[in-house]
């Protein structure tokens, strides 16, 4: 339900010949005036190749908007699950659109826990590889693809917790020191009306912020309400099936709904909040069909995170039916406020205005984008190609770790009932998927059902150092 279908504004590669024309290697190779053309593998070793972990919704997306750049040729080569048919339902939709930029014999599809070192061995330095698993499997990807010298792409969020957290920063470290580019799906920073507004907002047009406002409700979507584990697949399977439901899996549907608002609001204002307190609760205990939910969520959230100089950011979501649906963001400053993203997660127009209210007759100025940047999921690909193809320092994990950390932050003063601050959260020791880096299909989920199926979830005042 979350993922984001393959863009029409996907543009078509150039053939070989149009590449080698247009990136002028042709007419240098002499090619217009009858000499034999270079060797193939001179183009071949223009073509950046993929491979896919994680051949989901959002993969199967990401692979498409990474075979959609035109940048130069790109391959998808490799793909990795540990579900037979996702694999299988993501490389028909990828070849019926792609054709020969699918080029992934059986010996490349691998399905299990350790499909991705498969995939990973099977690429060549300076190739990309893609994670769209759920987040918990980032840092042990991650971690192996820097030691085989690869490009990343990752979604986001990256971590859901204190000591993934930390691990992936020393990661980013080590990527950066082997020059590799890395690319986090926060694609509100790659959508141009965003970089716009932050622009302006930077340039002072709403004055000093001092306020911002995040909604995402809506009814219960994607696998953040869960009935109990049917008996198979394996209670591990299922719940990475189910990652919404889990919050080792994905944060939960704080981490993966609100991270967006999160992230961009919190770019906005230049920095990251010091600290949060929040509250929520869960008041349907039942699904309409009087079966218990089992998930771990909270269905409303209301946190309020601090910055350092007092300035205020509410983020508020509810995955409740038919209360009222409210899904945008807002940023109020001294001199005026503006609209960030219009509905959803990033979508415009931005706008800004002279009053706290917007309204058509105090708008400063409203967004505008060409339609061939207006698909942020794609901008988010030319961009990390654009870097890997002309080696530009590019590594967005450093923001994607610090909004994954302060998202975890509201989470947990939401789930504990107490003030978290940005270092308590970073520094706190729950892991919640030890050892993830060692399972097998064999391996017991990090969370086990109780008599009830039920799992553990937060009690806010009553656990107040974990979230469970
Ligand atoms: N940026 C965005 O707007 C956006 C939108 C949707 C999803 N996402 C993110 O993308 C990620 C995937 O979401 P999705 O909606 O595609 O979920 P999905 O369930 O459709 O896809 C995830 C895939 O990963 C596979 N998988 C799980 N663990 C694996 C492992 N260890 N090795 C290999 N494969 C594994 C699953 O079987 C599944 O096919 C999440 O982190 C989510 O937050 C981002």
């Amino acid at each position: 339900m979350l993922g984001k279908p393959m863009s029409n504004t996907d543009q078509p590669l150039p053939t070989r010949r149009q590449f080698l024309k247009s990136t002028g290697a042709l007419a240098a190779t002499g090619a217009l005036a009858g000499v034999t053309l270079p060797h193939v593998h001179a183009a071949e070793n223009n073509t950046v190749e993929i491979a896919l972990i994680g051949c989901g919704g959002r993969g199967t997306g990401a692979a498409g908007q990474a075979l959609s750049t035109s940048k130069g040729p790109v391959t998808l080569s490799a793909m990795v699950d540990v579900f037979e048919d996702r694999l299988n339902n993501s490389y028909d939709t990828l070849k019926k659109k792609f054709n020969d930029r699918v080029d992934v014999p059986k010996d490349k599809q691998f399905i299990g826990f350790d499909g991705y070192k498969h995939a990973m061995d099977s690429m060549k330095k300076g190739d990309v590889a893609i994670f769209t698993t759920p987040l918990a499997f980032r840092w042990v990807h991650f971690q192996y693809a820097i030691q085989k010298g690869l490009h990343v792409f990752m979604e986001k969020p990256v971590t859901a917790d204190g000591p993934t957290s930390r691990r992936m920063l020393e990661l980013s470290d080590q990527a950066s020191a082997k020059n590799l580019k890395v690319g986090v799906g926060l694609m509100s920073r790659h959508a141009r009306h965003l970089q716009e507004l932050h622009k302006r907002v930077q340039d002072g047009e709403i004055g000093d912020v001092l306020l911002m406002r995040g909604y995402r409700m809506h009814g219960p979507v994607a696998s953040a309400f869960s009935k109990r584990w049917p008996g198979k697949p394996s209670e591990l399977l299922w719940q990475i099936s189910r990652f919404h439901s889990f919050l080792w899996a994905s944060g939960g549907c704080y981490s993966d709904f609100y991270i967006h608002h999160i992230d961009h609001l919190c770019w906005m204002k230049n920095g990251w909040p010091v600290k949060a307190q929040g509250l929520g609760g869960r008041h349907y205990r039942n699904a309409p069909d009087g079966e218990p939910w089992i998930d771990q969520n909270f269905d409303s959230y209301a946190v309020e995170y601090t910055f350092e100089d007092g300035t205020k950011f509410y983020m508020n979501g509810r995955c409740n039916t038919g209360a009222a649906p409210m899904y945008y963001s807002h940023v109020h400053g001294t001199k005026g406020m503006a609209i960030a993203a219009k509905t959803g997660d990033y979508s415009g127009p931005s706008s800004t205005h002279t009053g706290q209210r917007p309204t058509r007759e105090n708008t400063l100025w409203q967004s505008k984008v060409p339609p061939a940047e207006n698909d942020p999921y794609q901008n988010e690909w030319n961009d990390l190609m654009e870097a890997i193809r002309n080696d530009k320092p590019y590594n967005e994990a450093p923001f994607g770790v610090q909004a994954s950390v302060v998202t975890s932050m509201g989470r947990m003063a939401a789930h504990t009932g107490q003030e978290i601050t940005y270092d308590d959260m970073l520094n706190h020791p729950h892991e919640l998927a030890p050892g993830i880096d060692k399972w097998t299909m064999d391996s017991p989920p990090p969370v086990v059902a109780d008599a009830n199926g039920k799992y553990p979830v937060p009690m806010p005042g009553m656990k107040n150092d974990r979230e469970y």
